[in-house]
């Protein structure tokens, strides 16, 4: 039942500090990510582990992919390159789509690669870190300029990045909810 307190407990913390997960503990970490269901076994999961002045490369990228449609001022040049500062590690999460299974439409690749991004963020928080899935404007669906800053190929498509760190910050209260108002039983 561990598992189930694990689960019940993941919160998304925005406040994010050192230390990052070790080499060793993102090792597991992958695997867990690794985990998910993959209709015929597409593995469509790929990640980019950006920490230290990778950092810098990815707010580079982020300002490059914005200057493709908007001109901009040095002020929001610097408030962009200061995105990727808001945390140690970021995992940036791709989907690499596979357009020759027909039987497995994009949308389910999509969904795979979402499901290994939210085993991500569980196992995460089993070992004590925090993290915070962002997408700002900078996902392939709302920039078509970023997968090719990121220098990724044609068919890879960027679902994401999760902040990751040491939680600075407890989260803040939700409302509980209820299950009725989400699940209707057929018996
Ligand atoms: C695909 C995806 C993209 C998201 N993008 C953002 C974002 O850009 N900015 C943001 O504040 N929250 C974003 N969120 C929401 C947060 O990650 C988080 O789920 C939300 O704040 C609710 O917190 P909780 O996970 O503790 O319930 C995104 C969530 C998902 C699933």
């Amino acid at each position: 039942m561990e598992t189930m307190k694990t689960l019940l407990s993941r919160r998304s913390i925005s406040k994010l500090a050192e230390p990052y997960p070790s080499k060793e503990e993102m090792e597991n970490v992958y695997q867990a990510a690794l985990r998910a269901p993959d209709h015929s076994w597409l593995r469509p999961w790929r990640f980019i582990e950006v920490v230290g002045d990778g950092r810098k490369k990815l707010g580079k990228a982020f300002i490059e992919s914005t200057k493709k449609t908007e001109e901009l001022d040095e002020e929001r040049e610097s408030k962009i390159a200061a995105l990727p500062m808001r945390s140690p590690m970021i995992i940036v999460v791709i989907a690499k789509i596979n357009h020759e299974k027909p039987n497995v439409p994009r949308l389910e690749q999509i969904q795979s690669t979402a499901a290994a991004a939210q085993n991500i963020l569980i196992a995460l928080h089993d070992l004590g870190y925090g993290a915070y899935w962002r997408t700002g404007k900078y996902s392939t669906e709302r920039n078509e300029h970023i997968s090719s800053e990121l220098s990724l190929e044609k068919d890879d498509e960027v679902l994401g990045y999760l902040y990751v760190g040491t939680p600075e910050v407890e989260a803040s209260k939700i409302p509980e909810l209820d299950n009725k108002d989400f699940v209707t039983i057929w018996d």
